[in-house]
């Protein structure tokens, strides 16, 4: 598949068939974070991945969703704030760099056949306290991984997303 044929296949999967992902592809996803750009190539993240029944559970308390703590493997992507880069007016970039990793994870993940959802809308102090997450470090985004029972068929993106002239200002 081309990369614009990836990432128009890639949707967010909220339903995961029982079947395990192997290690091997499991640590091919990772990589794809792992390798990501970030703001002075500071690399602010840390990846919690939950396969563990027991801890999905208490991460249900974070995001009470049944489909979420359904598939096989939850990853955390979590930001220290002590290594991400900011700017001279403060602006700090480990948030854009959380998010550029996990982008490569959900694109890698989709090559592979694997679904993803990124989710945000989770409680951090829940989350935190269910892996028993480093003070030093912050989640920011929740990402449930796994073989999808659905997927969205690529023609959404011709009407639920902006038209390239909206987004777009020619100079
Ligand atoms: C930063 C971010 C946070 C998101 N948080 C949630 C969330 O908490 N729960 C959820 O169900 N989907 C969440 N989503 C998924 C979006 O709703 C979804 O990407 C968007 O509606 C477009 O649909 P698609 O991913 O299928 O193309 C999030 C997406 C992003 C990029």
């Amino acid at each position: 598949m081309s990369f614009l044929d990836i990432a128009r296949n890639r949707c967010s999967v909220r339903s995961y068939l029982p079947k395990e992902v192997d290690e091997e592809i499991l640590l091919q996803v990772l990589e794809a974070a792992r390798i990501a750009p970030s703001a002075s190539n500071a690399q602010p993240w840390h990846i919690t991945v939950v396969q563990d029944a027991e801890i999905k559970n208490k991460l249900f308390e974070a995001y009470p969703r049944d489909w979420f703590v359904k598939a096989p493997v939850i990853l955390i992507f979590s930001v220290d704030r002590a290594l991400s880069w900011k700017s001279r007016d403060g602006k700090d970039f480990g948030d854009i760099d959380i998010a550029i990793a996990a982008d490569h994870v959900t694109l890698a993940a989709a090559d592979l056949g694997l679904g993803t959802c990124w989710l945000g809308a989770f409680d951090p102090v829940k989350c935190r306290q269910a892996v028993n997450l480093s003070e030093k470090l912050e989640p920011v985004i929740m990402m449930p991984l796994g073989y999808p029972e659905y997927t969205a068929s690529p023609d959404r993106h011709s009407t639920r997303r902006k038209s390239l002239e909206e987004i777009i200002d020619w100079k």
